[in-house]
């Protein structure tokens, strides 16, 4: 696959491998800081030098010396304490480069070795409407398995949404009394977040009533008919609310990728019995829990990870060790994939350790769980309202639109109003996704609309401006495009920082696909757009004549391509026009 950073980490660390006699020893090619380091920098000498108790810098020279033969390195020279700074050669960019200019030619290539990948994402709880919590994990989710998918891998999506336990016989009672007066429930479902809170204030206030609500929980768990079809119209209610969240977000989740916990409900006698038979169940105060040496809390006594209640009841945690089970056994996942906020960080390291240790899943079957922090208010604390209510999800979205309307008609304000509209739509919703994803997503962040509206920095309207700008640029030329197999001509360095980086944009996607950082992606494609200003500004393409024009108008078209397609990959439309 092309994959330019790995090919000289293999070349790099062959020749380290001779040089050293290591067989192990890797090059550890990274990005150069500077020009003047080079394209990518080896920095795997120092280590093994150190090792093996050697001059670094003369290790450094007999790894070039035992450096194949190759078409990608023009240059390499030792720097520093015992640096490798590579130069590429320019030949070999603009080859590769024109690879990509025949328009059918794919940016991506699919691997050669495609998993089966579970991705467990957005996975609300439906007992109440998605909120502002959800988003992370929606939209993270979300990006990954198109990253995934464009890599070549079989992506099964898997929306774990929260359907049982016992706020539903509280809700169910809720609606049962409801009903029972008359009423034909439709105008009290279409709010779920105010349906939850008469609900659970009835639960904790009404005499009779969290009986009532338990006795629902038994019902409904026996399996009684009219029970499960009351639970099943609250269920269908607030999925058509997600997926009206869902359909504004652009996320790719259908119906058929429900999996809810309620699905795991026959296997998890199976997964106690399981547990037991494996020696890994203790009884504690008439609880059955999994005890574990690695999972000790402060004063060294061991962690319980409870999963039946002395009631008979089971657990988050019994459900997860029966998911993980159906996904590695029925599925045959060779990865799974958990974007779960990061407080669950503990929860997730005990179901995988306790799944090992009873063999739900192979060592061959990876489990991640893909973290992410919290999503802050400019008050440092968790997003509300300014009441101190949840802000729900659709809300969110509205109101992101409804300020980027405003911020589009203030910077063209001779765009018609449909117009106007649809872009801010796009650019509403481009916002909040962009924000969430542009960060690390292990860590917390403040949520700024001023920010995120801006079109200065690295932001949504900004990259989707800049990919509207060289859309109009190529509109300009569209009779006079290049031919597909006009040749790239790299002699200003701006032309050849553009094509490197276009050429980078494979192995960018790859690192996403295998590490989980969406942030990743959003840095390469903000510093594209800045790399291509810099070419647009120092080479004159519509003024240029002959094969130099013909080889920029490439460039610029590259440049499109790439942006387009990284920005799908995000989760974003993009705009022709802004
Ligand atoms: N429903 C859970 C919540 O809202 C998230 C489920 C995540 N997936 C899982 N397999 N546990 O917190």
């Amino acid at each position: 696959m092309f994959n330019i950073k790995q090919s000289l980490e293999q070349l790099l660390s062959d020749a380290m491998a001779q040089a050293s006699g290591l067989p192990d020893a890797r090059g550890n090619v990274i990005y150069s800081t500077r020009a003047e380091f080079g394209d990518y920098q080896a920095n795997g000498v120092m280590a093994i030098a150190k090792q093996l108790k050697m001059n670094p810098r003369e290790l450094a020279s007999r790894v070039l010396e035992c450096l194949a033969d190759n078409a990608l390195i023009a240059r390499a020279e030792v720097a520093g304490p015992g640096f490798i700074n590579l130069f590429l050669n320019n030949d070999y960019l603009a080859q590769q480069g024109a690879r990509f200019v025949a328009q059918d030619t794919p940016l991506l290539e699919p691997t050669s070795s495609p998993q089966t990948i579970v991705v467990d994402y957005s996975s609300p709880n439906l007992a109440k409407e998605m909120h502002v919590g959800h988003l992370r994990g929606t939209i993270i989710g979300d990006c990954l398995v198109r990253v995934l998918e464009a890599c070549g891998h079989r992506v099964i999506r898997q929306n774990h949404v929260g359907d049982w336990g016992t706020q539903f016989g509280m809700l169910i009672a809720h609606m049962e009394s409801l009903r029972a007066q008359g009423d034909s429930l439709t105008t009290d479902l279409a709010d779920l977040e105010s349906f939850y809170r008469a609900a659970k204030q009835r639960f904790d206030d009404e005499p009779g009533f969290a009986d009532t609500a338990r006795g629902y929980v038994v019902k409904l768990q026996q399996g009684d008919p009219a029970c499960l079809t009351a639970w099943q119209t609250f269920i269908d209610e607030s999925l058509t609310h997600c997926e009206a969240v869902y359909a504004r977000l652009g996320v790719t989740l259908q119906r058929a990728d429900l999996k809810p916990e309620s699905f795991y409900n026959p296997e998890l006698a199976g997964i106690i019995r399981q547990l037991d038979e494996a020696g890994l169940l203790s009884v504690s105060e008439g609880a059955r829990c999994v005890f574990m040496e690695e999972f000790k809390g402060k004063e060294g006594a061991l962690l319980p990870t409870i999963v039946q209640k002395s009631d008979g009841g089971y657990l988050y945690a019994t459900t997860d060790l029966a998911a993980i089970q159906y996904r590695a056994g029925t599925l045959k996942a060779d990865r799974v994939l958990y974007v779960v906020d990061a407080r669950q960080s503990l929860h997730f390291q005990q179901v995988f350790a306790i799944a090992r240790k009873a063999g739900f899943a192979p060592s061959s079957c990876a489990l991640e769980h893909i973290a992410y922090g919290t999503m802050m208010g400019e008050d440092g604390k968790p997003f509300k309202t300014r009441s101190g209510d949840t802000v729900k999800l659709i809300d969110l979205l509205e109101e992101s639109v409804r300020r980027a309307h405003t911020v589009v008609s203030e910077k063209n304000p001779g765009l018609e109003e449909a117009l106007r509209q649809e872009i801010a739509s796009v650019v509403g919703i481009a916002a909040v996704k962009y924000a969430d994803l542009s960060k690390n997503r292990t860590s917390d962040y403040i949520f700024d609309w001023n920010t995120m509206l801006s079109f200065e920095g690295n932001t949504a309207p900004y990259m989707l401006y800049a990919y509207a700008r060289i859309m109009s640029i190529l509109r300009r030329q569209e009779n006079t495009m290049p031919a597909a197999e006009a040749a790239l001509l790299l002699e200003a360095a701006e032309e050849r920082s553009l094509l490197l980086k276009i050429l980078q944009f494979q192995e960018t996607v790859q690192v996403v696909a295998s590490e989980g950082y969406p942030n990743t992606l959003c840095t390469y494609l903000y510093e594209l757009a800045g790399v291509f200003m810099r070419f647009y500004e120092a080479c004159p393409v519509l003024k240029a004549e002959g094969a130099l024009r013909d080889s920029r108008l490439s460039l610029v078209s590259l440049t499109a391509k790439t942006l387009d397609e990284g920005l799908n990959l995000l989760g974003l439309k993009t705009l022709q026009q802004m």
